[in-house]
């Protein structure tokens, strides 16, 4: 049998049904933007992560812009990122004009080295840093990273567009942070049925901020005090993820089983486990020094295998149809288009060491006992 690398097709029964005379009653009601559905969302982030304010917006980019502007970041400003990210982390930082220093990658975690964070704090002195929740966990050093980047004065912006459902210590990942965006891209752990996103935050002047740059910078409806643009959430996808989020725990719960029966069923490879990252009876999987808890979201499967193996790998995954991932094949520095923009980076190596040799198997929530079973056979049989 193959088997999908993603699938997101599995839908819980009602779902679409719902979606639908939702759509039909929203449209016979011209409620498209802004309104109930919108604020009905916004009013479940907070809850559901535990703070003051959540402005939902266009997509997870505009959300990592919104922020950054929203802390002042602009043009002369540097600001650091982890040489492994999805390219829009990237993007944000040029979009608003600042300079993008890309810092090299802690192997043990995959996320940014939490000492040459430091370092280049130090070498560079930047205005901000984006710390990205990488795979669907985070650092184990996340707590000296918020600890530090206060005490120097640096805003923190954490892209959580991965992490949604991650929980230190028992308490949502969003939190604690300074400001922290979100991503309901429809791949993502939490997706919607297009594109959306939201900024999170504990701080009431940034979060009026945010809602105002993402709304053409209003006071009033006529009213400008800030060149902003049109990053506003629909009232058709806030509907969406409102629908699904009922079935997020379950979904969650899915992905975190076929997450662990990875590590366990196939001894043979690296299964990545970061430290500090719980098993589903609370057990920590691999010693942390910062003592934490972190609770994956099971968003990415990673394995790490030799270059020359994972070619090899990838050959026997494709002749027996299971589908797998290279998230990511580069590291930021080495894009092309990061060229005009890159003028700092700190190391690199470690970044481009994980991108030739990461491969990522099916994890999406309801996989089946057949398909698991396939793929563990077709890896076993490597
Ligand atoms: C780490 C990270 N940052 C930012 C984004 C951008 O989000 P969006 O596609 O919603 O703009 C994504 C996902 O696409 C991501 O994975």
């Amino acid at each position: 049998m193959s088997v999908p690398f993603i699938d997101l097709k599995r839908f819980e029964e009602g779902i679409i049904e719902h979606y639908t005379n939702k759509v039909k009653e929203l449209t016979q009601n011209t409620h498209f933007i802004g309104g109930k559905e919108v604020e009905q969302f916004e009013e479940t982030l907070k809850n559901d992560n535990n703070v003051l304010y959540a402005i939902g917006c266009a997509n997870g980019t505009d959300a990592i812009q919104l922020a950054l502007r929203a802390c002042g970041i602009g043009p002369g400003d540097k600001v650091l990122l982890p040489d492994l990210t999805f390219w829009a982390t990237f993007e944000a930082i040029v979009n608003v004009g600042a300079e993008p220093i890309t810092i090299d990658i802690d192997l043990e975690d995959l996320q940014m080295d939490f000492f040459l964070f430091q370092e280049a704090i130090e070498k560079f002195k930047p205005k901000a840093a984006i710390l990205v929740h990488l795979y669907g966990w985070t650092s184990q050093y996340i707590h000296e990273f918020r600890k530090y980047a206060q005490e120097k004065n640096i805003f923190l912006i954490e892209d959580g567009a991965q992490s949604y459902s991650v929980k230190i210590n028992d308490e949502s990942i969003y939190k604690n942070a300074f400001i922290s965006t979100i991503s309901f891209y429809p791949a993502k752990v939490f997706g919607a049925a297009g594109d959306a996103g939201a900024v999170l935050t504990n701080n009431k002047e940034l979060a009026e901020k945010v809602r105002s740059l993402g709304n053409h910078g209003r006071e009033l409806h006529y009213s400008h005090g800030a060149v902003g643009w049109n990053s506003r959430l629909g009232s058709l996808q806030a509907a969406y993820l409102n629908i699904n989020f009922p079935f997020l725990k379950k979904r969650i719960q899915s992905r975190r089983t076929i997450a662990e029966r990875y590590r366990n069923d196939l001894k043979n490879y690296n299964v990545h486990t970061a430290p500090g990252l719980i098993s589903l009876e609370g057990k920590i999987l691999k010693g942390s020094k910062t003592k934490i808890r972190i609770e994956e979201n099971g968003y990415l499967n990673v394995i790490l295998i030799e270059p020359e193996k994972r070619e090899k790998l990838i050959e026997h995954l494709k002749k027996h149809e299971v589908g797998y991932g290279i998230v990511y094949p580069e590291p930021i520095s080495e894009q092309k288009g990061a060229k005009p923009y890159l003028k700092h980076k700190l190391g690199g190596e470690k970044a481009k060491q994980i991108t030739q040799s990461v491969i990522n198997l099916p994890l999406f929530p309801y996989l089946t006992e057949q398909e698991y079973e396939t793929i563990i056979k077709v890896m076993n049989s490597f």
